[in-house]
């Protein structure tokens, strides 16, 4: 599990930061950062490089191997440092709050800013990373996979679609991405795999997350990991949120990805609310959805 770096950040000074981003640097061209390359990508000298290692590596925030060479790397804390630093510098963050969720592949804190706030952490690559590096030598770097880079991407493509989406579909507002990370708006609901829904707000519930669907599918996107885990229910209505995986409709497997998504989720409600939810023709319900004539469940239940 990786740690909360709030508490540690405190401590932390400027310099320690231009290491770990000097670390950061280096790691886009091997795994292990040689020590010696850290003077020139930390632009500090080689007693302080040394301190600031020392400290860094005391906090978690890098790791250290002495195979060929002394090399170091970042943790995950030691990414989230910077991360961190970095949306307090901008001003976005004020406060570190209490985990939200920790999800398959992220973890959620709140966090304080003008108001409370959302601050998720991507994890993609992490998992596989470590399966990959079990059945590699690891003292290779020839096939350098680089979990920061997977990370950053997962984090760029959910608030990409953050962005495009919100407001015309219901997802929690985007404010601000750095490296891996992403602040958006605290959404006060519950998850939907947790409601137990009175028999009259079923169906309503249903078609609520089928038009947000539909709307997304509008304005280019589907969300291609939909599930009962990443919908929320609030006193409004819904809201989706989790959208790394998204997938935009030009792409060739989107219609079968948003298939896929409607059968995820209708699935969950037949299962759930069998006497509310019956026979549902999902092929065209997707069908409804994507060519932007869904209106209700009924058109395509039994
Ligand atoms: N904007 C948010 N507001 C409040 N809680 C959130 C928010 N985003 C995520 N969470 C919480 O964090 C958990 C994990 O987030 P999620 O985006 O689903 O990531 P994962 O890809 O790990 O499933 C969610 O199940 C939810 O409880
Ligand atoms: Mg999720």
């Amino acid at each position: 599990m990786v740690q909360n770096v709030a508490s540690v950040m405190p401590e932390l000074e400027p310099e320690d930061f231009h290491l770990l981003s000097g670390v950061e640097q280096g790691m886009r061209f091997s795994e292990y950062v040689n020590r010696e390359k850290l003077t020139e990508f930390s632009r500090l000298s080689a007693e302080n490089v040394d301190y600031r290692l020392d400290r860094c590596e005391d906090r978690e925030l890098v790791e250290r191997k002495t195979i060929q060479y002394e090399g170091f790397k970042l943790t995950f804390e030691g990414y989230d440092a910077l991360a961190l630093h970095t949306f307090v510098e901008r001003d976005t963050i004020e406060g570190f709050g209490a985990p939200l969720g920790v999800g398959k592949e992220s973890d959620v804190y709140e966090v304080q800013s003008y108001k409370p706030m959302a601050l998720k952490y991507h994890r993609e690559g992490y998992t596989n990373f470590r399966e990959v590096m079990r059945e590699r030598d690891y003292t290779s770097d020839r096939d350098h996979v680089s979990w920061l880079y997977t990370a950053r991407k997962a984090a760029e493509r959910e608030y990409e679609a953050l962005e495009t989406l919100y407001p015309d579909v219901s997802v929690p507002q985007p404010i601000d991405t750095n490296r891996h990370a992403i602040v958006m708006e605290k959404v006060d609901g519950v998850e939907l795999s947790r409601t137990g829904l009175e028999p009259e707000q079923v169906v309503p519930i249903l078609e609520l997350i089928l038009d947000e669907m539909q709307t997304a599918y509008e304005e280019g996107f589907v969300h291609a990991d939909m599930s009962e885990y990443n919908v929320f229910v609030t006193t409004q209505g819904v809201v989706v949120f989790d959208w790394p995986q998204a997938v935009p409709t030009d792409h060739e497997n989107a219609r079968d990805l948003l298939r896929r998504d409607v059968d995820n989720i209708v699935s969950y409600f037949q299962r759930k609310y069998p006497a509310e939810v019956g026979d549902v023709d999902v092929d065209a319900v997707a069908e409804a959805l994507a060519t932007e004539s869904f209106d209700s469940l009924s058109e395509h239940t039994d």
